[in-house]
């Protein structure tokens, strides 16, 4: 196998220097698989997969959700290629996906299509490495907490519009509340942060809110982040467990478009 694995940050993500060929195979996908674990973010640029390929390595790699064609969703603004198009507002804050699972995705592996000439990186912060990093007064104090997430929330915070259908829309999908501090089955931990973090269940909202913003703050320093700078057939993959992520704004007409394939949760919060 010809693979060669490089250190993007200290904290957070490893590049694959490798090929289509080579990565989309048993063991080119355990090799990222591995990686992913371990690192949070897998890039591998400039691979150009097609969506056949995507398919499957993500196959290789875990089990693909059903969505979008054949399992390959459109991440793009563009409401003739995405009926949902203006809730991915929503990915321009920081976040997790499926909040309101109770086991949530555990990995995405999105691809580059079309690029926004403004805007459109994506930033991801690893939030095992925050938590291991808090003070341990902090630590004392989180542990333990429940925070409700919320649909409705995230999208007021996001700017989208709060129709009545939106709103009815949001409904459907009752808060969840799950525990700040993540205790996964490996023995790792992580905060379960994010724009969704509506509120810490029982805390006064004056204290739940800075906390919620305290945190999130030291989870998103430039020390625990890494910011991919896109060029079309870059992969990226990101461990949906244990890393938040977010879009930099792009304009809505920009075209770009992304192809997206999820795969589903092994572990519930806990
Ligand atoms: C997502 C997401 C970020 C991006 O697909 O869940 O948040 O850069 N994408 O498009
Ligand atoms: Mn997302």
């Amino acid at each position: 196998m010809n693979f060669e694995v490089i250190p993007l940050t200290a904290s957070i993500g490893s590049e694959i220097r490798s090929s289509a060929g080579q990565i989309v195979s048993p063991q080119g996908a355990a090799k990222l698989r591995e990686v992913l674990i371990e690192r949070g973010i897998v890039v591998v640029r400039g691979v150009g997969l097609t969506d056949d390929e995507q398919l499957a390595l993500s196959n290789l790699m875990g089990t693909v959700r059903d969505e979008g064609e054949r399992g390959v969703m459109k991440i793009t603004m563009d409401k003739s290629e995405n009926a949902a198009a203006e809730f991915l507002k929503g990915s321009w804050l920081w976040h997790l996906d499926g909040t309101h699972d109770d086991v949530p995705i555990f990995a995405s592996l999105l691809s580059g299509r079309v690029l926004s000439q403004v805007g459109g990186q994506t930033e991801f912060a690893n939030t095992h490495a925050a938590y291991d990093a808090l003070p341990d007064e902090m630590k004392a104090r989180i542990e333990g907490l429940k925070v409700a997430h919320s649909i409705g929330v995230s999208m007021r915070r996001a700017g989208v519009e709060a129709s009545p259908e939106n709103e009815a829309r949001w409904r459907m999908a009752p808060d969840k509340i799950h525990n700040l501090v993540w205790t996964h089955k490996s023995g790792r931990r992580s905060l379960v942060i994010g724009c969704h973090a509506s509120h810490v269940v029982g805390m006064d909202r004056e204290e739940s809110d800075a906390l919620l913003e305290e945190l999130l703050a030291w989870t998103t320093q430039s020390r625990f982040v890494y910011r991919h700078e896109w060029t079309v057939g870059d992969l990226v993959i990101w461990d949906n467990t244990g890393v938040l992520h977010r879009a930099e704004p792009y304009p809505i007409d920009s075209g770009r478009m992304m192809h997206r394939t999820t795969l589903l949760g092994e572990e519930a919060f806990a």
